[in-house]
This record gives C-alpha cells, structure tokens and sequence, in this order.
C-alpha cells in the first residue's frame, strides 16, 4: 500500500513538473467561463475545471490548485497538503490523484443555500526565482435550489419531513388559515411522543397528524435560509372526498362541454354553407 501511495505522489510529481506551468495569457479570453452549474441543497456539485488548456509551457512546480468565492479562498491544495475555509469543513475536495492528470474540478458535497454565487479556480506557480504567481483557470457560478413538495395525509398518519442536509437547524410551522410561525423542532432537541428525529439520517418524522397539522413547513439552516418548504394537507377521508367531487363535475365538467359543442358543430357548417351561394 504504502509502495502504491509512493509510486502515486512520484507520477504526480512528475505529471506537473513535465507539463508544467506558466500563463499563457493569450489562452484566457473566451473559454474562462464554465456553463452554470445547478444543485438542489443536500446534494453534491462538481464545479469544472482543467488546468491543461490554460497552461502552456514548462516551468518546474508541484500541484497547487485553489478554489476562491469572491476574494475569499475556499479550498485549496498543495500535493498531499490541503486546506478548506470555515463552513466548508469536509465538505470541499480535489481528489490529488485528479489533480495529477490536469483535473481541477472541486467537489462540494452536502451542498447548502449559501454555497451558491461564482467560484473561480487558480493554479499557483512557483516559479523560477521562487516568486509565487497565481494563474486564474475558471469561472463557474453555482446555483443553490431549495426543496419544495406538496404532502397530503389522513389523520393518524405520520408525516416524514426530510431534512436534506446535516446543517439544517430548525423546523417552523404555519397552520392553513395563520400568519404566525412557530418552532416545531430545533436541533438538539429531545424526541418526543410527536416527533422523532432519525438518529442517522436527516430526517424528522411528525407522528400521528390531525387537522391542525395543517399548512405549512419550512426547514431553515443555520441562517435561517429555508432549504425545504413542504405544504401538509389533513384530509378525513381524501378518497371519499375525491370520488364524491368527481361525481359532482361530471355534468358541467369537460365531458359535458365537449358534447354541447358536437351539437352547435352542424349548424356552423350549415350556415358556412350557406354563406357561400352568395359568393
Ligand atoms: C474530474 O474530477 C471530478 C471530481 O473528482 C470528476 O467528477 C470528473 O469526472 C473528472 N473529470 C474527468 C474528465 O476526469
Ligand atoms: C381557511 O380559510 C378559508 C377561506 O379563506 C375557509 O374556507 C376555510 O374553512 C378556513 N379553514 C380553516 C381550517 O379555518
Ligand atoms: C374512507 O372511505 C372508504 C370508502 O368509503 C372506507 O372504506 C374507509 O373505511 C374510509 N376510511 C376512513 C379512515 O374513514
């Protein structure tokens, strides 16, 4: 294993030292912005980016890449040497055997509302009399999109709400006709008869659901943004209820409009008929 590890670092060493680095500036007008890339909150974005197309000749170096938001750097690596910002803590990567063969690209996993806006990569270079240069790869925006559902229950039934990220904090509930919020959950919080959070998954289930269950759940973060907006129907018997309302839009329903205008469809053409012999 270790031979392995040893071998890996020396390819890699070698990849980037032969192909090197330095800016080629003539190479960093049009392809500098990757296409958007679009996530919902809990899942795992890739943000592109290869540092071969930008680098062109050769200059001695190691691997250095570094991933930025804004002027604020997020993540970066040097060889086996790696760094991430608050707020990204295990959650942002560049695997060292990618970076060996040219491929920069960030993985952030468990992808939150705030991760969203433009991240731009770079690749330092060390260079000849040791002055370090950062060379500017990629630019990528990333686009952060909450969950939204529409749930419907009978009383007695449980509803699970799903939390999608291990950072969402809290659960606030607004009943139907209401424009009060109020917490239902906070995490920390004991189970209770009522609710029951999973003890490993991100998952918060609400037991035995009444009427007043009713309206609306919004899962918020650690600031408060909402990763999650679920709309809970409680209906007493939802099949009773959706039969009896077939059954009463039957005769002013589509079916009964459709027959009414296969009996005005002849007296149109009668009269188009008629309009002709005067021609
Ligand atoms: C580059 O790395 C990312 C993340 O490690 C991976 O998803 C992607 O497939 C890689 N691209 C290529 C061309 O190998
Ligand atoms: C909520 O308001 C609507 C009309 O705005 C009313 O028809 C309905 O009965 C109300 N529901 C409850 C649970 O109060
Ligand atoms: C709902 O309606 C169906 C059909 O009328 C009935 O068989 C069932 O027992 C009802 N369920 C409840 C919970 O009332």
């Amino acid at each position: 294993m270790k031979t392995i590890h040893i071998f890996f670092w020396f390819f890699i060493h070698q990849q980037c030292f032969l192909i090197g680095l330095l800016v080629d500036s003539s190479h960093l007008s049009s392809a500098s912005e990757s296409p958007p890339v679009t996530v919902t909150a809990g899942n795992r974005a890739v943000l592109p980016c290869s540092w071969k197309s930008v680098l062109a000749e050769a200059t001695p170096s190691v691997c250095h890449v570094q991933w930025a938001k804004r002027a604020d750097t997020v993540f970066e690596r040097r060889g086996e040497v790696r760094w991430e910002a608050d707020g990204f803590e295990d959650r942002v990567e560049v695997p060292w055997e990618e970076l060996g063969s040219g491929n920069c690209s960030l993985i952030i996993s468990d992808v939150q509302i705030g991760d969203a806006g433009r991240y731009e990569s770079f690749v330092v270079v060390d260079g000849t009399r040791s002055q370090r240069r950062r060379v500017f790869i990629r630019s990528v925006k990333l686009f952060v999109f909450d969950h939204k559902s529409h749930e419907s229950r009978r009383p007695g039934e449980d509803l699970v709400l799903q939390l999608h990220t291990s950072h969402s904090y809290r659960v606030v509930f607004q009943a139907r006709n209401s424009s009060e919020w109020s917490d239902v959950w906070m995490r920390d919080n004991k189970n209770t008869q009522h609710l029951w959070k999973h003890p490993l998954l991100n998952q918060l289930t609400i037991k035995n659901v009444k009427g007043s269950a009713e309206g609306t759940y919004k899962v918020l973060d650690e600031q408060g943004r909402a990763v999650s907006t679920v709309q809970l129907s409680v209906e007493e018997n939802s099949t009773d209820r959706r039969i009896q309302q077939m059954i009463r839009s039957v005769p002013t329903g589509d079916a009964a409009r459709s027959s009414y205008s296969l009996v005005l469809l002849p007296a149109v053409l009668v009269s188009v008929y008629q309009m002709f012999p005067l021609l």
